[in-house]
């Protein structure tokens, strides 16, 4: 098959906001007790932090981490997780059934996202709680000092305020699952006047609204018009939540269409795009909401494991998602799709990122491991930076169970004018057929490859438990003239870096 992306300098779709790259830890399974936080570790350093998760979480460059939930904020009290570390309560977290020893909390995941230099995108419970606790949280954060909260936090040891300036309005709140799911009229009336007390408190800050969380719930739609027709003002972005899954092992033809799975989350973000373009332009405003994929990965291994939990332990194995080469692939092109969307989709949370259906995992008693979906998310969040290039290209497409017309080898284009340097993802999705790539650039200044790497050879059900999976140099690409080829493997994915 032949491939070829033409691609030109002055046509871009948008620069990338790098929150793009973010992720997500939740207080859930393992993600934090064993996780991120087990000071009896022989890698645990002076505040219980494991490093050696820090270092796998740094070398995935991700900018910005989601904090803390999910389901568990909706029943959260962020003051039981501050102060000293033996007063804390434990408590029955009553959204995934655990028991929550409060050890690790607010000050905690601020000491942590700075060591893996990520910045925190906080959550407010809109689910048993309201605007004066959302508020309060705001004050403990981001007031210097001189009221009784900021001048808690300064007792509690961080003397300089957190400054935290993105904060999600609750979670989910639209599920039936949620602990205080609401209607759209409730929540939206909930958001807007909790997001006004926030901004009263510290107006530099921006907030997320809740959009639906699944584009498959009845309220899809509905949700997001009387949400932003009462929110408009007083929020910053509309979030949107996506797992996908792998349902149909005897059928051959199955991994056709869950590798075309993305077109569904393109479909998800532009139809969330026009409906927030819609409210704008009956409410006549200049205004212009962005999104927040804030939660989004496959997410199907563990849903049989995760019932034959016994609740009410303490980091329990829940969402343990083993996952193989096919996910990879699929959660490679997620990404592609989330930066073809650049324009508005503006932060974005793998979901999550340690144990709980995470690129990272930790044996309690030995050391970290990473997942196949490390490899394609590390090598964009590490180099795809710049603007994203709007090249047009031509690829045969193929048809699947659920999507029509699918190209057989996904990519994304990205001049990085900082480093000089132009930079192609592609995927090739074929399972027989190499593709044999030309890449076209027109206005650019290209006399070397800087990197190519290939990542493909594995059976697609194979995963990394063993640790061997590996990004290899990608040896067939060529430079003649300033055009490249190079011919990409079946099901694989691939990283040229050109300068
Ligand atoms: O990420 C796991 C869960 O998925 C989150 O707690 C929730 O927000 C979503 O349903």
């Amino acid at each position: 098959m032949k491939a070829i992306i033409n691609t030109d300098a002055s046509n871009t779709i948008s620069k990338i906001d790098n929150r793009i790259y973010g992720s997500f830890i939740e207080q859930l399974g393992r993600a934090v007790y064993t996780g991120i936080y087990q000071p009896a570790h022989s890698e645990a350093d002076e505040e219980g932090f494991r490093k050696d998760v820090i270092k796998a979480v740094k070398s995935l460059h991700v900018p910005l981490i989601r904090y803390p939930g999910g389901n568990f904020l909706s029943q959260y009290k962020w003051e039981d997780g501050i102060g000293p570390k033996d007063q804390r309560p434990t408590r029955l977290d009553i959204a995934w059934r655990e028991l929550e020893t409060n050890q690790f909390g607010l000050h905690e995941f601020m000491h942590w996202s700075k060591k893996v230099g990520a910045v925190p995108n906080m959550a407010v419970n809109l689910g048993t709680r309201g605007i004066q606790e959302a508020a309060d949280l705001v004050e403990y954060c981001n007031f210097p000092s001189g009221t009784k909260l900021s001048d808690l936090r300064v007792k509690n040891g961080d003397p300089k305020p957190f400054a935290i300036k993105t904060w999600c309005l609750g979670n989910e709140m639209d599920g039936p699952w949620e602990i205080g799911t609401k209607t759209a009229s409730e929540y939206a009336h909930l958001a807007n006047e909790t997001a006004k007390a926030m901004k009263q408190v510290d107006d530099s800050i921006e907030l997320v609204a809740c959009g639906s969380s699944s584009l498959d719930n009845p309220t899809f739609g509905t949700w997001e018009e009387t949400v932003l027709d009462e929110c408009y003002d007083n929020v910053d972005y509309l979030s949107l939540h996506r797992y996908y899954g792998y349902y149909g092992d005897d059928d051959p033809t199955e991994l056709d269409n869950f590798l075309a799975k993305n077109e569904d989350l393109d479909q998800f973000i532009s139809g969330v795009v026009a409906m927030c373009d819609a409210v704008q332009a009956r409410k006549r405003s200049s205004k212009q909401i962005n999104l927040s994929f804030d939660e989004w990965n496959v997410w199907y291994h563990s849903n049989d494991a995760d019932t034959k939990i016994k609740p009410w332990q303490v980091g329990p194995h829940l969402l343990e998602d083993v996952y193989n080469f096919e996910d990879a692939l699929l959660v490679g092109s997620l990404l592609m799709t989330l930066l073809k969307h650049a324009d508005r989709v503006k932060i974005a949370c793998l979901a999550q990122l340690v144990n709980v259906i995470a690129p990272i995992m930790t044996d309690t008693d030995g050391g970290v491991w990473l997942q196949s979906i490390y490899y394609p998310f590390m090598q964009m969040a590490t180099y795809g930076h710049g603007v994203v290039l709007n090249s047009s290209v031509d690829v045969p497409t193929y048809n699947s169970r659920q999507f029509k017309n699918v190209p057989l080898m996904d990519s994304v284009t990205i001049y990085n004018k900082d480093a000089n340097e132009l930079i192609v993802f592609a995927e090739n999705k074929s399972q027989r057929e190499n593709a044999d790539l030309s890449i076209n650039p027109t206005g650019f200044d290209i006399d070397h490859i800087v990197e190519a790497t290939q990542f493909y050879g594995y059976d697609v059900k194979a995963d990394n438990r063993d640790g061997k999976m590996a990004i290899r140099p990608l040896t067939s690409v060529e430079l003649t003239g300033e055009n490249i080829s190079a011919k990409l493997e079946p099901l694989s994915w691939n990283m040229i870096r050109m300068a």
